[in-house]
């Protein structure tokens, strides 16, 4: 059966794209089929992550009636299945979030698992995402502010009926006043945290490029702790090989 993951926060701007583009990077190169899909209605922004280039049918005309899901499938060079949002304004115009668990469902055929990016907030169309989801997987930052709204969201999803599935901690510097991983866990009530990624320099030098950090750098920081929660989204140590590092590069880069 085809699994349906959303990645959620409550707060904005912690990492939720980051999440998805780079797991779906991962999983697409471990060889599983996976489709992601910009939940985000209303500030979309996973098509920038990808550098996907305006895309004549995307999920606003699925949700207004004017296509199927199959057709606003884009796939990007690398392989990643992406159903991309618009991000005009005049796309918000007539759009029903409500349609979405409908076509999601539609998706469920063609794809092993959907990961699902999702706005901001708590709104309805964070609640059009979790309507559509059976899994849930929580980002959070290491601090008080941000982890109060995953908790929200996660008591919500629980409402919902949603498992939810595990917390990634991200951007942490090491700094002692950063909230840790037992802590995050304990205020979630247990949820288990799948990984912590650093705060890392090539995440926005990648975001700037417009491709994932595991194709920017599959070296760094970032990409490594990514690849570390992809293969326990999966559940299964994936098979993914991008290459060792030359030792010359290695030294180049430690000296810049
Ligand atoms: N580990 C990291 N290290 C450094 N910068 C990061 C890291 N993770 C994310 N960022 C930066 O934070 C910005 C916001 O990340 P992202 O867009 O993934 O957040 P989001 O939760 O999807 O935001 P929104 O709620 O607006 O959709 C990105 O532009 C990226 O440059
Ligand atoms: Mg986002």
């Amino acid at each position: 059966m085809s699994r349906v993951l959303a990645v959620a926060s409550g707060k904005g701007g912690v990492g939720k794209t980051t999440v998805v583009s780079n797991l779906g990077a991962i999983l697409t190169e471990a060889g599983k089929n996976v489709t992601l899909v910009d939940g985000n209605l209303t500030t979309p922004n996973l098509s920038m992550h990808l550098g996907i280039p305006l895309y004549p049918v995307t999920l606003h005309d699925v949700l207004k009636n004017d296509a199927l899901i199959p057709e606003a499938m884009y796939v990007h060079p690398s392989g990643i299945k992406v159903v991309p949002s618009g991000i005009g304004i005049d796309d918000m115009q007539g759009t029903d979030s409500r349609q979405l668990p409908l076509a999601i469902d539609e998706l469920l055929d063609q794809t092993d698992m959907v990961l699902l990016d999702t706005a901001a907030g708590l709104g309805q169309e964070t609640i059009s995402t979790l309507e559509a989801t059976d899994e849930l997987l929580l980002v959070t930052h290491p601090n008080l502010p941000s982890l109060t709204d995953v908790l929200k969201t996660k008591n919500l999803a629980e409402d919902f009926g949603i498992d939810v599935i595990g917390a990634v901690i991200n951007s942490h510097t090491g700094s002692r006043q950063e909230l840790n991983e037992r802590e995050v866990s304990d205020m979630l009530d247990g949820v288990p945290v799948l990984g912590k990624i650093p705060y890392d320099r090539k995440v926005s030098e990648a975001v700037a490029m417009k491709r994932p950090v595991i194709h920017h750098d599959p070296h760094s920081p970032a990409s490594r702790a990514l690849k570390e929660i992809a293969s326990r989204v999966a559940a299964e140590e994936l098979d993914v090989d991008y290459g060792r590092k030359g030792l010359l590069r290695r030294i180049s880069e430690f000296f810049r």
